[in-house]
């Protein structure tokens, strides 16, 4: 039985939990000063001050300890929106954008999601694991130690296929866990063009049953958006998915108010993603229900759009998650530390308020609150100890990366390098 203990750490910030934490919960972090954990098997099997763990466990014979002494200690980071996997990259659309073009205009013209969508077929499933993998190893690097990934990139049966099973691939090879969603409708491909509903049809009855049969998604997103796919085919996606036993995410309100984050709590989704146009309305029915509203600042970022209304919707009493969005075309970033300073500085969240949406909110996001996401007894020992005392230093070290040890499964991930 492996066994291991962190002792002494400066803040151990837990960010327990009994479920989603909405509004005012989200400034609390459960923060234990001179904390420790003690893990076994890769699970943790006490959490309190290091006096209290002491009484217990007296010298730790037989465990691995760390001296945490000037260290936060942290949950792992869980990153719940993703489209890491795919082929080809759009470093040309990204100069065209910052020439003023935009990025809807790029994808009318056959760009943006389309462009991605060739080079994906195009491209070996050797090819897609294999930068699958660098870029799993960056997000590790950053604290991140559950993602999300998504599929959407090939919209034909085999590429939507291939892509969900190179992540079931890494998902086992690579310490990172990901969790699977089946994003077909993410636009509507060439060859359905003009045939939305048919597109769709295709999706429910062609490829979503074999996905469901080789359990390769638990979870069925879609692209709701002004000129890609409107309220009325989401709602009949998500219905049509929901029968077929998978969990629901919409992107939603992203750049124009088509009341996708309403529909999304209407269709009981687990979280609705992006909502920078979300209406007042729309953010009270989010505060109301169960959907986390889940937000996406480094996109905004990205695009030079503004940013999703996260302090009213915290105000407001919304359960607010915040990813990152990792993908070819609209934010080609997967920087934890980049995110936490947009939320902090531009969207007026405390870093209290970031670190739960980033963790316990990111683990509710994708129906993992159980196991991820805050340093509780019984849960997976994923952890992060920064190279600082404190969890002001995430902001404050602006953008830059002050993660110095992961731990996954209780397993010690050495992330800083000696300069
Ligand atoms: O979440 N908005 C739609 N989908 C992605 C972008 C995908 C892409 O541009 O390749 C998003 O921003
Ligand atoms: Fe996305």
């Amino acid at each position: 039985m492996s066994k291991k203990a962190i002792l002494h750490a400066t803040e151990l910030a837990t960010c327990r939990t009994l479920g989603p934490k909405h509004g005012k919960e989200m400034s609390d972090v459960g923060m234990i000063t001179d904390g420790a954990v003690v893990m076994e098997d890769g699970k943790i099997v006490f959490v309190g001050t290091t006096g209290e763990v002491k009484a217990k466990y007296g010298d730790f014979a037989g465990y691995d300890v760390i001296d945490a002494k000037g260290h936060a200690v942290i949950p792992g980071f869980v990153d719940s929106h993703t489209h890491f996997i795919f082929g080809g990259y759009r470093a040309d659309e990204f100069s065209w954008r910052l020439k003023g073009d935009s990025y809807m205009s790029i994808m009318e013209r056959g760009g943006g999601i389309a462009s991605t969508m060739n080079a994906t077929r195009n491209a070996s499933k050797q090819e897609l694991k294999k930068e699958g993998l660098e870029r799993m190893n960056r997000m590790l690097s950053y604290g991140v130690t559950t993602v999300e990934g998504k599929s959407g990139y090939g919209m034909d049966k085999d590429t939507e296929l291939t892509m969900l099973e190179v992540m079931e691939e890494l998902d086992k090879e690579h310490p990172l866990d990901i969790v699977r969603t089946y994003l077909g409708p993410h636009a509507v491909p060439p060859e359905y063009k003009g045939r939305d509903k048919e597109f769709i049809d295709y999706c429910l009855n062609e490829v979503m049953p074999l996905v469901k049969e080789r359990n390769l998604a638990e979870f069925a997103d879609i692209f709701t958006e002004k000129g890609v796919f409107g309220i009325e085919d989401s709602r009949y996606y998500l219905q049509g998915a929901k029968k077929l036993g998978f969990k629901l995410k919409v992107h939603a309100d992203e750049m124009n108010d088509l009341g996708g984050s309403a529909m999304a709590v209407e269709e009981g989704c687990t979280s609705a993603d992006h909502l920078l146009m979300a209406s007042d309305e729309s953010i009270e029915k989010l505060a109301k229900g169960t959907t986390v509203a889940t937000l996406l600042p480094a996109t905004a970022f990205s695009l030079g759009a503004e940013y999703a209304r996260g302090r009213k919707m915290i105000d407001q009493g919304c359960a607010v998650a915040i990813a990152s969005d990792y993908n070819p075309g609209s934010c080609h970033t997967c920087s934890i530390p980049l995110m936490i300073a947009i939320s902090c500085i531009y969207m007026h969240l405390s870093i209290e308020e970031v670190l739960n949406a980033m963790t316990v909110n990111g683990a509710a996001a994708v129906g993992r609150l159980n196991t991820v996401g805050s340093i509780e007894v019984g849960k997976k020992a994923d952890m992060v100890i920064l190279d600082k005392p404190s969890i002001q230093f995430l902001p404050y070290c602006t953008a830059m990366n002050i993660v110095d040890t992961v731990i996954k499964n209780g397993e010690e991930i050495k992330i800083k390098k000696e300069l």
